[in-house]
């Protein structure tokens, strides 16, 4: 039984910053490869700030400049990574991005550029990943599973969101895109989960943390009491890569600081 991720390769998407950078450093100070895939020139210079970090530590790990939801980009990122790491051991579907608006004030192109990164680009990533791992078979020396996937869900794959209608919806969607493969490829020793976060400190939602007033009402809805950290993120999403989490598969796993326990009811209802 692995507890670490010695030998084993993990390509993380959008782990140039927020969350992906969290579960980043996690990953590579257990061992693993660390493949820090960022989308655009822009996000280049923070993947190579996160890799350099990593190296410093003594890890290992790459850049990779890919859209996830641009097809043939994910299908190049994969055989890029596979002919020079050799394969993909772990795959964190990470990227994501919010474009918020009033419903009836949603443009086309805001729920399209959601729906392309956080839903087709999962699927594009973990097609590709699933091929890999299937083409690789089994390597006992580095796992008992063959491989696996975590897609980055949040809390709003079961708390419905005004005024971000085509996040909430992206990410009700993966959990049923996480569920079926994880029961279509179970046989195949695949292991396949989702990370469900809350509110944690990233660039995603600096409006809800960045001033006393907004972290204090953010805070109404946390009984925990504290913004979450990347870090937290880490620590769940190295668990859940290694084999001390071999009999979990088709699960979202909630970190939120109790945020699904739907605070307001606390005392109301
Ligand atoms: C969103 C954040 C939000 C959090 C809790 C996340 O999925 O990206 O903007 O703060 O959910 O509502």
């Amino acid at each position: 039984m692995e507890r670490s991720l010695k030998n084993q390769v993990a390509l993380i998407t959008g782990a140039s910053s927020g969350i992906g950078t969290g579960i980043a450093k996690a990953m590579a100070e257990s061992g693993a490869t660390i493949v820090v895939n960022h989308s655009s020139e822009h996000s280049l210079e923070s993947a190579q700030t996160v890799a350099n970090d990593i190296i410093k530590k003594g890890g290992k790990a790459i850049t990779y400049q890919c859209d996830v939801s641009q097809e043939t980009e994910v299908v190049n990122m994969f055989q890029d990574v596979v002919s020079q790491l050799g394969t993909v051991d772990i795959l964190v579907n990470n990227a994501g991005i919010q474009k918020d608006a009033k419903f009836t004030e949603m443009t086309l192109d805001q729920w399209n550029a959601v729906i392309n990164v956080n839903l087709t680009g999962q699927f594009l990533c973990a097609r590709e990943a699933i091929k890999e791992f299937l083409r690789r078979g089994i390597d006992p020396a580095k796992s008992v599973a063959c491989g696996k996937i975590i897609h980055i869900s949040s809390v709003h794959e079961i708390i419905p969101w005004a005024g971000h209608v085509n996040y909430a919806s992206s990410k009700g969607a993966i959990r049923m895109m996480m569920q079926s493969l994880a029961q279509e490829y179970g046989a195949q020793k695949i292991r396949v989960n989702s990370i469900c976060p809350g509110a944690i400190q990233t660039p995603i939602n600096t409006n809800a943390w960045n001033t006393p007033e907004a972290l204090d009402s953010l805070l109404t809805l946390i009984p925990y009491n504290r913004i979450g950290t990347p870090e937290d993120i880490g620590n769940l999403a190295v668990f859940l890569a290694s084999d001390l989490s071999d009999y979990i598969t088709g699960a979202s796993i909630f970190i939120d600081g109790g945020m699904t326990t739907f605070e307001s009811f606390a005392t109301g209802g």
